[in-house]
């Protein structure tokens, strides 16, 4: 898929359209203070689905929400004491906090790749704060860039990465930070799960206390891949083309089974029904078969997410 990228200026009617394509399941590249996020609705599915198809991630990386307040934030993770000093002391800024997610959020499964967590920020880049005020919901973002490509700090940059791929960029010029935010992990001890753009040490300040480090030997390197996600209760085979007795089939393409994936065989539709589809079908009770899918585009991120569901545990 090819697209005309858009170049919006930072005016009322360059905002105006980024907020009508963000509405309408489009990709828009936005300046934060930290780096270019690419957002899209994060209740949407089809539209977080593409985020990952534009980047070409071979993964489904759990995403960070941006909301323009904390009572934003508030409606989609459990807030706490904690919390509530950070963010006074640091939002709008360059502070990613990761809280238990709230049941109920209507988030896409795709932002968090089923983990019970979210990651949340209230950037203070000017732009940001008036498109997400403008589009009055949540936007996730991951870096605008493509996958195991530097992260862009102009609209250059992304355009440079993206180009053809995705609606709009929003150009607020270069970005202060230049660096990806910290993330703080919240969801028990406070932990630092990022090193970014806030130091740690004002951090330990305003939590009056060290902050434990992620141990893992490349914290950088996608913390949220470390959790464990969600695994179906069922047994899951994979690239069958026809169920075993007793198995659920999950279709794709011209194999419909008893839930398709996508009638069609479009991997992006497949990757938005995902993990709504992985549960339905688990709730049957039944051992879960799986019809092949392509290993291209989206589909490297789908059957990566499959094959995990497969393993022996
Ligand atoms: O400054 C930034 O944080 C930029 C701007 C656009 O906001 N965004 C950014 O996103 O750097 P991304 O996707 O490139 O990096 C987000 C990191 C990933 O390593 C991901 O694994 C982690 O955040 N992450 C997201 N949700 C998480 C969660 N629930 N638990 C732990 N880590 C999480
Ligand atoms: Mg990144």
């Amino acid at each position: 898929m090819t697209l005309k990228t858009q170049i919006l200026k930072d005016d009322t009617a360059g905002i105006a359209t980024a907020v009508g394509l963000l509405h309408a399941g489009g990709l828009v590249a936005l300046p934060t203070e930290t780096v270019y996020g690419l957002g899209a609705d994060a209740g949407d599915d089809r539209a977080v689905a593409r985020i990952f198809e534009a980047k070409g991630r071979p993964r489904f990386n759990p995403l960070i929400v941006h909301v323009a307040s904390i009572e934003a934030a508030r409606r989609y993770v459990e807030w706490s004491d904690t919390a509530d000093r950070l963010a006074a002391a640091f939002w709008p800024g360059p502070l990613t906090m990761v809280l238990p997610l709230k049941p109920g959020s209507g988030l896409s499964p795709l932002v968090t790749a089923e983990l019970p967590t979210l990651a949340i920020r209230m950037p203070a880049h000017p732009l940001a704060q008036t498109l997400l005020t403008a589009f009055d919901g949540p936007i996730a973002a991951p870096s605008a860039n493509p996958s195991g490509r530097i992260s862009p700090t102009t609209a250059a940059h992304v355009l440079a990465g993206l180009d053809g791929r995705i609606e709009a960029i929003l150009d607020g010029g270069a970005c202060d930070v230049g660096l990806e935010s910290t993330i703080i992990g919240l969801d028990g001890l406070p932990r630092l799960l990022r090193p970014g753009g806030l130091p740690h040490t004002a951090l330990e300040a305003a939590l009056g206390e060290p902050l434990s480090r992620h141990t893992d030997s490349d914290p950088l390197n996608a913390p949220g891949q470390l959790a464990s996600h969600y695994a179906p209760a069922a047994r899951v085979r994979l690239n069958v083309t026809q169920a075993g007795p007793g198995e659920v089939l999950l279709g794709f393409g011209d194999i419909a089974g008893d839930l398709s994936l996508s009638r069609a065989g479009d991997l992006i539709e497949a990757a938005a029904n995902l993990f709504g589809h992985l549960h339905a079908l688990d709730e049957k009770g039944a051992p879960i078969a799986v019809a092949p899918i392509p290993d291209t585009g989206l589909g490297l991120a789908i059957n990566d997410r499959l094959r995990r569901a497969a393993a022996p545990r």
